[in-house]
């Protein structure tokens, strides 16, 4: 899959911008706050119609504009697709796939991105919730319809809770009430718990190759942290086991008037050699583990999808030491369309640089 061309207009400070990606690799240089993040956030946005810095999509909107446009042809198994999203101050939102408006669903499933950007390199470091949401994000490539899971999920579990609230003020408890809403909660979050960790076992196999060529010694397991789960492998165990587990919670819950377990609270664990990396791997060995997982979730949405997404690396490079910069440039010299931000041009090689087009960004144009 690659991007052959994308326009911009008021998207954030990219008020008109027209770039043709006619190449496999290609470097947007420019000093700081120029708009580079901005061009690679636009592509990931079209990607998953999220922005990974904000979840006020208002925020996208040039500062004295009223609507954004993001224009782009995309080229898929030879064939050109063109989305257009367009987005305007009174939330109302227009989704086009080659001039006809679409569902958000097939509008996502068209072009698929792995964006690597210096905060993923805080993965480890970060909450239980950054790495829930870079699984998340992960899956939503593959299936595009795990993000209905997830906003259903969220919805009963914010009914259950204003229900738990209420009872403090003294509305009489209904018991048939709370069993329903654990009963859905039970059968959404297994099916949400199910997937996670499925990928997680998928990404696993990849990335422990990959980060034993990177460490050369080092081994990399992956397990999915839920309170109430050992090692159940199947739909079923998972759900007897969440509902077993809203059982024995109910009182804390309603003492609580919150929702205290299920996929919204669960973390994912890293060891290397069985240390768990969170705790105890340098700052060098957590950035190995992430770089992995970036190359290996590129693997396994070309396995799954059978189009190989277009890599965004936003100023990471200049984050990572020889070694692994050369790992991530030799493994991106494939076919992968990748798109790099940097300040300048000094980190690359001129051999790099050969097959390289570069596009120079000031004050959200080209120069
Ligand atoms: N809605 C908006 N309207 C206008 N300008 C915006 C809007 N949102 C962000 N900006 C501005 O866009 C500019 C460029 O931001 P961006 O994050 O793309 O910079 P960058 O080139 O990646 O810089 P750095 O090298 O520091 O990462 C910033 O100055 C920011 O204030
Ligand atoms: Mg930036």
């Amino acid at each position: 899959m690659k991007l052959s061309n994308l326009k911009l207009t008021n998207y954030r400070n990219c008020q008109d911008i027209e770039l043709d990606f006619n190449s496999d690799k290609i470097l947007i240089i420019g000093k700081n706050a120029q708009g580079k993040t901005n061009i690679l956030e636009s592509i990931y946005f079209l990607s998953t119609l999220k922005s990974p810095r904000t979840s006020n999509n208002q925020e996208l909107i040039n500062f004295n504009s009223e609507k954004l446009s993001i224009e782009s042809d995309i080229i898929k198994a030879n064939i050109e697709i063109k989305l257009n999203y367009i987005y305007t101050k009174e939330k109302t939102r227009e989704l086009k796939i080659n001039g006809v408006k679409s569902r958000p669903k097939d509008f996502k499933s068209v072009l698929k991105t792995v964006l690597f950007s210096t905060s993923d390199l805080l993965l480890l470091r970060g909450n239980p919730s950054d790495r829930r949401d870079w699984l998340d994000r992960a899956i939503s490539q593959i299936y595009p319809a795990y993000d209905d899971r997830l906003s259903k999920y969220d919805k009963i579990r914010i009914q259950k809770n204003n229900f738990l609230k209420e009872l403090i003020k003294g509305t009489q408890f209904d018991e048939t009430l709370l069993e329903v809403y654990n009963e859905q909660l039970a059968i959404t979050g297994s099916n949400i718990i199910f997937l996670r960790k499925k990928f997680l076992k998928e990404i696993e196999k990849i990335a422990k190759e990959k980060h034993r060529i990177i460490s050369e010694t080092e081994d990399l397991k992956i397990h999915y942290d839920c309170s109430f789960l050992e090692n159940e492998p199947k739909l079923e165990q998972i759900v007897e086991k969440f509902k077993n587990a809203l059982k024995e919670k109910k009182v804390e819950e309603i003492r609580r008037c919150q929702a205290c377990i299920g996929p919204h609270r669960d973390d994912i664990q890293f060891f290397i050699n069985n240390n768990e990396a969170t705790k105890f791997a340098s700052q060098g060995q957590q950035r190995t583990i992430v770089l992995a997982l970036k190359l290996s979730e590129l693997d396994i949405i070309t396995e799954k999808t059978g189009d190989e997404p277009i890599l965004l690396l936003d100023d990471v490079l200049a984050e990572l030491d020889d070694i692994r910069q050369n790992y991530l440039l030799k493994s991106i010299n494939s076919k992968t369309q990748t798109i790099i931000t940097s300040v300048d041009t000094v980190l690359f090689e001129q051999e790099f640089l050969k097959d390289v087009k570069i596009y120079k960004i000031e004050n959200g144009a080209v120069k």
